[in-house]
């Protein structure tokens, strides 16, 4: 027994040594599958070899990225010459592919010895991945034109590494309809993408506010559909309509040139292009321009803002609707190599569609059973032109509404479920959940923040992510072929904008999906995103420094038989201060270093400590109560995307605020909150009450009714009267109100409480007819 201990004494300790030995300086992200320091370095010079395998163009071309990087920096001129396969006892820094299988798809081996450094890619882009995580190994400067600092020189720790990505896609979303950006930022985000071994683009090309592409069989696209009337002054919600007398010249489009040097560009960079043509919804910049593939004939502008509910879609009775669509997937095919061409089709109101004689004809000749038959029939006819040109569809998860040809993929935004369904009925899936990958949403503080969309997705929650939903088994979970991080843009006017909503969120989706499960760690990434700040500070990249905000969350300590309280920071290393009785903290206030108890009310302050001052203040009412920490059922779910915690956030004891976007609110779309709460032993109950959140803008609504029930077996509830919701479901602000329940001192172990959702949006809200929210943060019994 002694022995072992012993043995796994020294294990831990060879480990700990091993763990010493990796060089600080190196901090790769993603993070790579295996890595092995050795000792020494090898350095670069004017008189380092820069060799390819001779005759293999994509080794020569990676070779020159590689060389232009070092020129650019600043760094030795060095020129890519060809040479043998014989090359592990050359001096200098080898490129080479090598698809005799052993190395996975898309991964590298780099080995860096004081005589050579040889990379060695299972492919073209293996060998580009290898080379990218050679230029992480180098100084930060690498990445600018600044000259490197005093003392330093070009040279890389000896190390080798194997790696290869968990999943073979890995995306990036732009949209340039709702604001159009310069080529010159669509080549810095590809370089963005490639940086982090990520290798697609999704090209967000046509929208409501703007066709983007040249198009030359229609050119009323470029003359019309790309342009808007400038509102840029005002919010995006509360821009009027062009008026007649106004001239639409916001906007812009690339033309096929343009087009053709960006996929070339990423072509170099293994990253594909997937161009998006949005319908049948999603396009009324295109029926400004040709009303006749309408289904009411107009006429229509372009619009400068947003409008919901989006009614005016392309026509499905129209047969010209599918030629010119046709038409331009044609162009557009022969512009973009990749097999995905994404075709929207999200968000499509069928109003028009129901009124359209056309529409409507289509339906009784082709024997549909509603309009829901009839995008699907849409969706159907366009994916069968796309087939007869050797390219595959895919688009938004409301596709798979009336069916969906086997060959077509789906991208997952609506939350995971889509993604599910389309796993189980064997389509390829794309994960871009709204809650985790919807870049546009708040990072940080809404209130010292740009103005986002709504949302709040930190990079936190973002690392989080896990891709592969555990509702599929291993078979299903196959069609899960990866992520991708989306940036609408609405509320991001400028290329720093953009920077700043992708930078650093689409870093930590990059290792979630390349790295390992088991590699990932949120600690680890976070302290090498400090050496990344470093180079991004130098690309330069108008980055996002995560969200100064604490998390506070509590818990029952099955050990102490206590309620504890801990707060979690996305800033590494800094000091967290705080109190309980109200005060606010000062930076001499007690310094969080575990859970804290709290066994009794407590207003709960906490805040990090930067620069000798607490800039941002969390604010917490903790209630203690009688189902603090209980177990709870749930007999209907609650949405992923608002969970407020988890299972027990409804006896937790936090209380949300007006902000529901604090993470204290769990929200259930479209369904009732319905729970039993078991108190472990009969105990007198005298006062329940839960409490919900009222906020419009967000289409969260007040419950119909309440009812409380108690039980002393969990099977017979004595129900009390169901209580009426009496206020108005109609307020302006963010509003809370609570719901309680007086019994007379009666025995009980189970406490039901059942809570009548809306159900829908009311006729005279923007979402009529939708899901809408019901937000409750706690049950408290007493
Ligand atoms: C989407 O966000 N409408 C795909
Ligand atoms: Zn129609």
């Amino acid at each position: 027994m002694s022995k072992k201990i012993t043995l796994s004494a020294l294990l831990i300790f060879a480990f700990f040594l091993a763990g010493m030995a990796v060089n600080p300086a190196v901090s790769i992200i993603p993070k790579p599958v295996k890595m092995k320091m050795g000792s020494g370095s090898f350095l670069i010079n004017d008189r380092t070899a820069l060799l390819f395998i001779a005759g293999n163009e994509e080794a020569m071309n990676t070779a020159r990225l590689f060389a232009g990087h070092l020129q650019m920096a600043g760094g030795p001129v060095l020129t890519a010459l060809g040479v043998g396969k014989s090359y592990r006892t050359i001096a200098g820094i080898i490129f080479s592919i090598k698809r005799d299988g052993h190395i996975p798809a898309e991964g590298y081996e780099l080995t860096v010895s004081k005589n050579n450094i040889i990379i060695e890619g299972a492919s073209g882009a293996g060998l580009f991945y290898g080379m990218q995580t050679l230029v992480q190994l180098l100084p930060p400067e690498i990445y600018s034109s600044k000259a490197l600092q005093p003392g330093n020189n070009w040279s890389v720790p000896c190390i080798a590494i194997k790696d290869h990505p968990r999943f073979p896609y890995r995306g990036m979303h732009l949209d340039v309809s709702r604001h159009f950006f310069p080529k010159e930022f669509i080549l810095k985000y590809i370089d963005l993408i490639a940086t982090f071994k990520m290798n697609t683009f999704h090209w967000h090309l046509t929208d409501d506010n703007g066709w983007r592409i040249e198009i030359k069989k229609y050119p009323k696209l470029m003359q019309t559909a790309a342009w808007r009337v400038d509102r840029e002054n005002l919010p995006w919600l509360e821009r009027p309509p062009q008026q007649a007398d106004e001239r639409a010249n916001y906007g812009g489009y690339y033309s096929q040139d343009e087009i053709r040097e960006v996929v070339e560009y990423a072509k170099k960079r293994y990253v594909t292009i997937i161009p998006e043509i949005e319908m049948p919804a999603h396009s009324v910049e295109v029926l400004a321009a040709y009303p006749q593939f309408s289904c009411t004939g107009g006429p229509f502008t372009v619009p400068p803002g947003n409008y919901w509910p989006n009614v005016d879609i392309l026509c499905a009775g129209n047969d010209s609707t599918f030629t010119f669509m046709e038409d331009v997937l044609s162009e557009v095919i022969s512009l973009f190599p990749s097999k995905y061409i994404h075709i929207g089709g999200d968000e499509a109101d069928k109003s028009r569609w129901k009124e359209c004689p056309k529409c409507q004809a289509r339906i009784k000749a082709e024997g549909l059973k509603d309009e829901k038959e009839l995008q699907s029939y849409f969706i159907k006819r366009i994916e069968k032109f796309l087939v007869s040109k050797d390219r595959k569809l895919i688009g938004w998860d409301e596709i798979l509404e009336g069916g969906l040809p086997q060959e077509a993929s789906v991208m997952s935004w609506r939350g995971l479920q889509g993604g599910i369904a389309a796993a189980r009925q064997g389509h390829d899936v794309i994960m871009t959940p709204d809650s985790y990958c919807y870049f546009d949403h708040y990072q940080a503080n809404p209130k010292t923040e740009p103005k986002a969309i709504g949302g709040y997705t930190t990079l936190k929650k973002v690392y989080s992510y896990e891709p592969i939903p555990g509702e599929l088994t291993k078979e299903q979970s196959k069609y899960i072929l990866g992520a991708q991080g989306n940036v609408w843009t609405e509320y991001i006017p400028t290329p720093e904008h953009a920077e700043y909503m992708a930078v650093p969120r689409m870093i930590a989706l990059a290792e979630v999906t390349w790295t390992q499960k088991s590699l990932k760690n949120w600690t680890d990434f976070r302290t090498r995103l400090n050496s990344e700040f470093k180079r991004l500070d130098l690309f330069p990249v108008n980055y996002c420094k995560g969200s100064d905000k604490i998390e506070v969350s509590t818990y029952f300590d099955k050990n102490s038989q206590s309620m504890k309280c801990q707060f979690e920071s996305e800033q590494p290393g800094i000091q967290i201060v705080y109190t309980l009785d109200g005060n606010d903290p000062t930076p001499a206030s007690p310094v969080y270093n575990g859970p804290v108890d709290v066994n009794k009310n407590a207003y709960i302050k906490a805040g990090l400590v930067r620069d000798g001052k607490i800039n941002e203040l969390t604010e917490r009412t903790f209630i203690y109560h009688k189902a603090i920490g209980k177990k709870i059922i749930y007999l209907e779910c609650y949405s992923y995307r608002y969970t407020g915690g988890g299972e027990e956030a409804l006896v937790d004891g936090l209380r949300g605020t007006v902000d529901f976007r604090e993470g204290n609110w769990q929200g259930f779309l479209g369904n009732n909150l319905d729970v039993i709460i078991d108190l472990g032993s009969i105990q007198p109950v005298r006062t329940v009450f839960i409490t919900f959140l009222q906020s419009n803008k967000s289409w969260i609504f007040f419950p119909d009714s309440v009812t409380f029930s108690l039980s002393s077996n969990g099977k017979k509830f004595h129900s009390i009267n169901e209580q009426l919701n009496q206020d108005p479901k109609k307020t302006e602000t963010n509003v809370i109100k609570q719901f309680s329940q007086i019994f007379p001192d009666t025995p009980a172990r189970y406490v039901r409480v059942r809570a009548k959702n809306t159900g829908i949006c009311p006729p005279w809200h923007e979402g009529k007819g939708e899901p809408c929210w019901l937000f409750a943060d706690e049950i408290a019994v007493f």
